[in-house]
């Protein structure tokens, strides 16, 4: 099928339930679905949105295109949950329905305000020389789950481009901010926009943030803003980014920054530290944090990337979100953590040992281990028999070193942009992994989330062999994961 704007853009009413319910079946009986993660009901998943804690549970939404692996019209689908762990999917929350979202509302959060939950997110908008507006939009959702009263709070200012959105509605002491993504007209560089508002009615707009000396490529896509450990942490996406200022490997990184605190008033973070690469694996954007009432911080992120194509695409479905991980802060470090409740998934404990962990497996599973200091190997993951394909971790215990290799993993992703991702951890200590797989999606939790690798593969399904290359000195625990959907 070849996919035409006037396709991608089409209102949903246009299609009929038919395609839909083969979309929805495409996308349950794939060999590559995860089941303990988010993921497609059809169509393509990118950013959770409007991360919140409402009415005594959580809610999640995520950005979707239930028609097929493409960027078409999106909207928002809106999950809820008590643990963090397991959620109950209630359909769409957001529609592109009004003027201001006409062609697809897109990112943004949500808070509780006076017994409801606020939304506040970006109306893409375009005219019929399709031309850009990006409307920032308000809608409140109550307890029946139904989002209403759409309002358009403010569109971009004259000095930003049409890229202007994904707003984080915050609060401090009696004042409303947000603060958005941008890109400013005049030198066409990427920036946190910091916005006021009173009533959530008038806004009016602060200035840019000051987030590094240097100038952070052509575009910032999804901040946020989270207190984490008496800090601040701001977690947000830049696009075009030179790899002097920061290292990474993807086509757009994930890039977070600790201040000391932040004066929203003068948009300012107090000792902003350097930047850093939120996680070193492979597929990491978009990762929307929040603080529940209780002060804990959690993320979720999408796992995927932007113009990148993924070999479910042939399938009709595409990318997931990550788990949920908990975020604190340990000698200036932030560390990135499974939630407690995950444990509920584990189906039993096994202790495992020798070479070979596992002859096979379900591909649905969590695997601990304690890798003593001081050697080196690699361990393989859905590996077939000779090892000769398998999704690999190599390890230097000595040296301190840690790279996930997915060029012998099946059906390959953006090679452009490498094969391989590593990180880097004290040497001479043992190497603490904590392993998610769930079919296609991996999640690797080094020595207790200092550093966290997550990436997507795509080996036959039928290779589910786990083994070290070597002679091994470690102690481990495997358990299945049960399904959440
Ligand atoms: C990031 C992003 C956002 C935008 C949304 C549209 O992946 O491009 O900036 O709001 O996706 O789906």
């Amino acid at each position: 099928m070849k996919w035409t704007r006037e396709k991608r853009y089409l209102p949903y009413s246009k299609w009929d339930a038919e395609t839909l319910r083969d979309l929805q079946a495409e996308a349950a009986n794939s060999a590559y679905q995860m089941h303990y993660h988010l993921h497609p009901i059809s169509g393509l998943v990118n950013d959770p949105n409007g991360f919140s804690y409402f009415n005594g549970e959580y809610h999640l939404f995520y950005q979707s295109y239930p028609f097929g692996a493409v960027h078409g019209l999106k909207s928002w689908v809106h999950f809820k949950s008590n643990d963090l762990v397991h959620w109950i999917n209630l359909g769409l929350a957001v529609k592109p329905d009004s003027k201001a979202d006409s062609q697809g509302a897109y990112s943004g959060s949500a808070r509780e305000i006076d017994g409801k939950l606020f939304l506040m997110y970006t109306g893409n908008h375009r005219d019929e020389n399709w031309v850009r507006t990006p409307y920032q939009i308000g809608a409140w959702m109550g307890k029946d789950g139904v989002v209403k009263d759409k309002t358009v709070l403010f569109k971009n200012p004259d000095h930003i481009t049409e890229h202007f959105r994904d707003p984080q509605i915050l609060k401090e002491n009696d004042t409303y901010y947000a603060i958005l993504g941008a890109q400013d007209k005049a030198e066409k560089h990427g920036h946190i926009d910091v916005w006021k508002s009173k009533d959530l009615k008038n806004w009016e707009e602060l200035g840019f943030l000051n987030l590094s000396d240097h100038d952070l490529g052509y575009m910032i896509e999804c901040p946020n803003i989270v207190r984490v450990d008496g800090k601040v942490v701001v977690i947000f996406c830049p696009q075009g980014l030179d790899k002097k200022i920061a290292d990474y490997d993807d086509i757009y990184p994930n890039m977070y920054v600790i201040a000391d605190d932040i004066d929203f008033e003068n948009h300012r973070l107090i000792n902003p530290g350097p930047l850093q690469n939120l996680d070193e694996g492979f597929d990491v954007y978009a990762t929307q944090a929040f603080n529940a009432p209780d002060g804990t911080a959690d993320e979720v992120s999408w796992v995927g990337l932007p113009d990148t194509t993924y070999p479910t695409d042939d399938e009709n479905w595409a990318n997931c979100l990550s788990q949920v991980k908990k975020l604190s802060i340990h000698d200036g470090k932030l560390l990135q953590q499974p939630v407690e409740t995950i444990k509920s998934l584990r189906r039993h404990a096994e202790k495992v040992s020798g070479k070979t962990i596992k002859e096979n497996t379900t591909g649905q599973y969590e695997l601990k281990l304690n890798i003593s200091a001081n050697q080196t190997g690699s361990l393989h993951l859905a590996a077939n028999d000779d090892l000769s394909e398998s999704l690999q971790i190599k390890f230097d215990t000595k040296t301190g070193k840690l790279t996930l290799n997915r060029s012998k993993a099946g059906k390959q992703v953006a090679v452009d942009y490498g094969t391989t991702r590593s990180t880097s951890f004290t040497p001479h200590e043992d190497l603490k992994l904590d392993i998610f797989v769930d079919h296609s999606l991996v999640e690797i939790f080094v020595n207790d989330g200092e550093h966290v690798l997550t990436g997507r593969f795509f080996t036959d399904p039928a290779n589910q062999r786990i083994e070290f290359g070597q002679d091994t000195n470690y102690q481990g625990t495997f358990y299945n994961m049960e399904p959440i959907l």
